[in-house]
């Protein structure tokens, strides 16, 4: 028998508003993502300042909001003093997250004026590793203060007049991971970082803070370090961060897609941490999550861990360059619907990363800029997925994987975009054998015609990209049919689709 699935939308019936800066991602000082990814002086493509034209204008193309920088586990041994001002007198430095040399040519001058070309907003981190409140006090007066106080007068003494004006600051990263650079406990992390947004605010009422949540679900200390840390810092936090990365090294593609399940454990474990916090303090804020790290990552990690041991302090080698599969852009894709299928709680999503490093967009360094495979899935949510996300009601067939008893088949979410008078449902099937009749009864949204179905599908679930041809792209289909409110068509297995109605 055919296997069914049937999603039911009504425009009444609201998750809530899409923040724009869930399709934001990430641009650490990390093999080659600033070094011959975004900037590459003497590239042929590269403009008057070293920024490369064709990253640039695959950055446009893709949709970013807003870019997470310096890091990652980098920040937590940057000094940020080192890498602005006249490139004759920046100090180079070792890196110990990554065990690279660090020349620190490219710094916050650099990105501030990347962000303006590439139309991104800055999302700064501040280094609550190796150093502290005052440091971080210090960034912010250079990046944000019109004062005449010595760092706001620094910035303009070098040569930029008009504070940055970075909205969003990440109170250090992963403080609870041991490989972090000062890595922390609980209770001495919640009270730095609240000390820290206390006085970071005081100087600047406009921003907001992101403190640390765990490096990941997987970590021992998950969930009571959410607590412990939100228990300190509640009151001065806007949000806390997740960080999450899949793999498929078992070679079992059916449970790799049912992470997007435990994913969901995850956005709900967190939400309920946070708002056990708040009602214990008798709050009335809410903090919502900003999860800052997302992506497949796992292709280049033995190889990685050698060139680290083996070669340390080289400049910008080729570390965490992943090479991704059709299926890890099925898997990011699954991970982009149940952003949206929490679009009231997930304000900010970075996907880990932007260039070269586990990045949708790949330099060569004498060649052309590409798009991965993870490239798609990114573009086609961050394109349609504008507007107000609509409660899924999912009914249909579902199947066991390894490690879980009940996936269901389909993952689908829809979105209402009331100003151009559009619905956009994306879904996507993870069964890897199998299609799914899917239907939508999109009651409410009478008059409305497919305008537009692009899908992601392939034959061969490893199938790559490369710079001489990017195979796995989006294709149109016109094959789902619209009658009486009712929507049907059929996803093949192991698919993404984007399927656009309006008048
Ligand atoms: O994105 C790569 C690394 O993953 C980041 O530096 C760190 O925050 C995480 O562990």
């Amino acid at each position: 028998m055919a296997r069914k699935t049937k999603l039911i939308v009504d425009r009444d019936f609201q998750i809530g508003e899409i923040d724009k800066r869930v399709y934001s991602s990430f641009i650490e000082h990390l093999g080659r993502a600033v070094y011959n990814g975004i900037y590459q002086p003497g590239h042929p493509s590269a403009d008057e300042q070293g920024f490369r034209r064709d990253v640039i204008d695959l950055v446009k193309d893709l949709g970013v909001t807003q870019v997470r920088y310096p890091g990652g586990n980098f920040v937590s041994n940057f000094r940020w003093e080192d890498s602005v001002g006249p490139k004759e007198n920046r100090k180079p430095m070792l890196d110990l997250a990554w065990r690279t040399y660090e020349p620190n040519t490219f710094g916050i001058n650099e990105f501030s004026k990347w962000s303006a070309k590439a139309g991104t907003d800055i999302m700064m981190a501040v280094n609550l590793g190796t150093r502290g409140t005052e440091e971080a006090l210090a960034l912010l007066e250079y990046c944000n203060m019109d004062t005449e106080s010595y760092w706001a007068d620094l910035r303009r003494r070098h040569g930029d007049e008009k504070p940055y004006g970075i909205k969003l600051w990440c109170l250090g990263n992963e403080m609870d991971g041991p490989w972090q650079m000062g890595h922390k406990e609980a209770k001495e992390y919640g009270r730095l970082a609240a000390e820290t947004a206390k006085a970071m605010k005081t100087m600047d009422h406009s921003i907001q803070t992101v403190v640390c949540g765990s490096a990941s679900r997987t970590m021992p200390t998950f969930g009571k370090w959410e607590y412990q840390v939100l228990n300190e810092a509640y009151d001065y936090v806007d949000y806390v961060s997740l960080h999450q990365y899949w793999s498929n090294r078992a070679g079992d593609t059916e449970d790799f897609f049912a992470g997007s399940d435990d994913l969901d454990d995850f956005l709900h474990s967190v939400i309920s941490i946070c708002d056990a916090v708040k009602a214990e303090k008798n709050s009335k804020k809410t903090v919502n999550l900003s999860f800052d790290e997302w992506n497949v990552w796992y292709h280049s990690n033995a190889a990685d861990d050698k060139a680290m041991e083996e070669q340390p302090w080289r400049r910008h080698p080729h570390l965490l360059e992943d090479i991704y599969t059709f299926e890890d852009a099925i898997m990011d894709g699954l991970a982009l619907i149940k952003f949206l299928q929490h679009a009231d709680r997930v304000k900010i999503a970075c996907l880990a990363q932007l260039v070269n490093v586990i990045a949708p967009i790949m330099t060569e360094d004498d060649g052309k800029a590409w798009r991965q495979t993870i490239f798609w899935p990114f573009w086609l949510v961050s394109h349609y997925g504008r507007g107000t996300a609509l409660v899924p009601v999912l009914k249909g067939d579902d199947h066991p994987t390894s490690r879980h008893d009940h996936v269901s088949d389909v993952e689908a979410v829809a979105v209402m975009n009331e100003e151009e008078d559009r619905l956009v449902i994306f879904a996507a099937n993870r069964c890897v054998q199998d299609p799914v009749e899917f239907t939508a009864d999109i009651r409410g949204f009478e008059g409305y015609r497919v305008l537009d179905f692009e899908a992601l599908e392939s034959d061969d679930l490893k199938a790559v990209n490369s710079e001489a041809g990017e195979v796995v792209k989006p294709m149109k289909r016109s094959d789902a049919v619209l009658d009486a409110g009712v929507l049907t068509t059929m996803l093949r297995p192991a698919s993404f689709v984007t399927i656009v109605l309006g008048k």
